[in-house]
């Protein structure tokens, strides 16, 4: 099937509702997702997003806390800029239907705070912050006339002048994307979407190690997709691993407990009880992620255990009950009493900083082709992104495309001449094991070897092992129909290679990448 919009969208997360929901007066938005339309990351997170709200804060505040989490490394531009746009944002997502918590005169936000943050400013829902985003968000798109939600459509690849028969390479100028072609999950049919302007807003890649708090769906489609296509990436390296999953081994994905709850008092202790984070930083568990990150990792190997403790007890019964409801009733789901039981942690890959090279206006280095949300590399994290930061960055850059793209659309004409996708000679593979068993190698290899800590030796054992990974699944792609499975495998396959290369090419130790080969970054 062909069909043709003005704006497609490629995700169903905060990232792509937002903008849907501002372009929709200008023209028919398409958005595919390829799961349930609620179901990304966003809809998991828990413990809010930042934004200065009042005077008791401040904007340089806010500004400061994020330079100092990413190391020196943000674009102090963009860090001002989307700080400084925050707070209209947040009221755009009240009139959506967003409800963020009030204080007890039912006036002002209750504000949380997380690490690195020097101030309480995460406005939140309970410790289900992303659901209440997420509902709030569709139900605006589902009632909008202009806006068409196509589940379980999975986008293979943005389609450029490469596929009219030129050769596209990095260096090729003014490569140009007109849509995208996209698998029909339920009847495998592969359609060609064309379009004026294409955001993809396809979320992060935690899938590329075995422990991440991300949905199975963040496997680094639309990253993948733009190096298909030689689009510029940026930033891979620093994947950010969040210091406190549940320990809950055959729980896939980890269930986050979330840093709103150290704001509240809970302290990291080892498995004999002791506090441990005066050795590693004065800000103790409140640090910024990377370092707590590391210190944990660096305990759990000191110790040889693996996972350490998140006590909570000290923030009170009611206070837990009331403000954690989410993580209480987890907890109590497998034995644990929050009000009563230490929690078992131990870090899990969250967060990519990295991603689509995009500019102010959101826009790829592929005309037409935009990026937002975690797929995208704005320059706001630097070295390490700031907690709750990441719902804030892709409403602003929702936002920035959105007003961009209105005016791009003007004039540009479907690239009718663009063919549909040919599957001609290709048979269906019947062994899914090969997939499913070389997804999981994958993971090993990058939370073993490409993890919180990583050395030479480390990447490049990673690098040897991903390319005959690589060999074995082109070979099989080449041969066989496309499937998501196969098509998700690539893709991180991909992810991983990228974040290698990143990882190999960055000489000091900065931010989320951490060597023991590299000397620490100059001041
Ligand atoms: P997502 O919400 O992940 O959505 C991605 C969308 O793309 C999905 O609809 C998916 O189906 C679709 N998609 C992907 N690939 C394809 C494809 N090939 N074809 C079609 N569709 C595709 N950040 C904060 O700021 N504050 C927090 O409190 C917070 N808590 C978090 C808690 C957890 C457990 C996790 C995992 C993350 C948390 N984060 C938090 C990070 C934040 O939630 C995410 O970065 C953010 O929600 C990403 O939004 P997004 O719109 O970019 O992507
Ligand atoms: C958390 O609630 O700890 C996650 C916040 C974030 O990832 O920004």
């Amino acid at each position: 099937m062909r069909y043709e919009v003005d704006f497609l969208v490629v995700g169903s997360g905060i990232a792509g509702l937002s903008f849907a929901l501002k372009v929709a007066p200008y023209g028919k938005v398409c958005i595919l997702t390829k799961g349930a339309a609620d179901e990304g990351s966003t809809r998991y997170a828990q413990g809010g997003i930042a934004a200065v709200m009042y005077d008791s804060d401040s904007f340089d505040k806010h500004i400061h806390d994020t330079l100092v989490a990413g190391d020196g490394i943000c674009d102090r531009e963009v860090v001002e800029m989307t700080i400084r746009e925050a707070p209209d944002r947040i009221r755009e997502l009240v009139q959506y239907g967003v409800n963020f918590d009030r204080d007890s005169s039912g006036g002002h936000f209750d504000l949380h705070r997380e690490g690195g943050h020097s101030e309480f400013r995460i406005l939140h829902h309970k410790d289900n912050t992303g659901e209440e985003i997420e509902r709030g968000l569709l139900e605006a798109a589902r009632s909008h006339p202009n806006i068409e939600i196509k589940e379980r459509q999975f986008a293979i690849d943005i389609i450029t002048q490469h596929h009219l028969g030129q050769r596209v390479t990095k260096h090729t100028p003014g490569i140009e994307c007109y849509g995208v072609y996209a698998l029909d999950c339920d009847t495998n049919r592969i359609d060609t979407y064309l379009a004026k302007v294409t955001l993809l807003a396809t979320g992060g890649m935690g899938n590329v190690y075995s422990t991440t708090t991300t949905p199975v769906i963040s496997t680094g489609d639309g990253v993948a997709m733009v190096h298909r296509a030689r689009g510029v990436l940026s930033d891979l390296e620093f994947m950010q691993f969040h210091p406190t999953s549940l320990y809950n081994p055959a729980e896939k994905p980890a269930f986050l407990i979330t840093e709103a709850m150290r704001g509240a008092g809970a302290v990291l202790k080892d498995r004999d009880g002791r506090e441990f984070m005066q050795k590693y930083d004065k800000r103790l568990s409140l640090a910024p992620r990377d370092i707590v990150a590391r210190a944990i990792d660096n305990e759990m190997k000191l110790s040889g255990k693996d996972y350490l403790y998140l006590d909570a007890r000290g923030i009170g019964k009611k206070h837990l009950i009331e403000g954690f409801p989410t993580i209480y009733a987890k907890c109590l789901s497998i034995g644990i009493d929050i009000t009563r039981d230490m929690i078992p942690i131990r870090p899990a890959a969250h967060y990519q900083c990295g991603g689509i090279k995009v500019d102010r206006n959101g826009e790829s280095s592929i005309k037409y082709l935009y990026a937002a949300g975690e797929c995208s590399c704005t320059g706001l994290h630097g070295g390490n992104r700031l907690a709750s930061n990441s719902l804030l960055e892709a409403v602003v850059y929702a936002h920035n495309a959105a007003m961009d793209a209105i005016e791009s659309v003007k004039g540009v004409p479907f690239k009718n001449e663009v063919p549909d996708w040919n599957a001609e000679g290709m048979v269906l593979n019947e062994e899914m094991v090969l997939i499913t068993q070389t997804k999981r190698e994958l993971q090993e290899i990058m939370w073993n070897y490409v993890g919180i800590v990583r050395s030479d030796l480390r990447l490049q054992r990673a690098f040897d092992r991903l390319n005959l990974i690589f060999r074995e699944t082109e070979d099989l792609y080449n041969r066989s129909v496309l499937t998501e499975p196969l098509s998700e495998l690539r893709n991180l396959i991909a992810c991983a290679y990228l974040i290698i290369k990143m990882a190999r090419a960055r000489r000091e130790n900065v931010g989320l990448h951490y060597s023991l080969d590299l000397i620490e970054k100059k001041v």
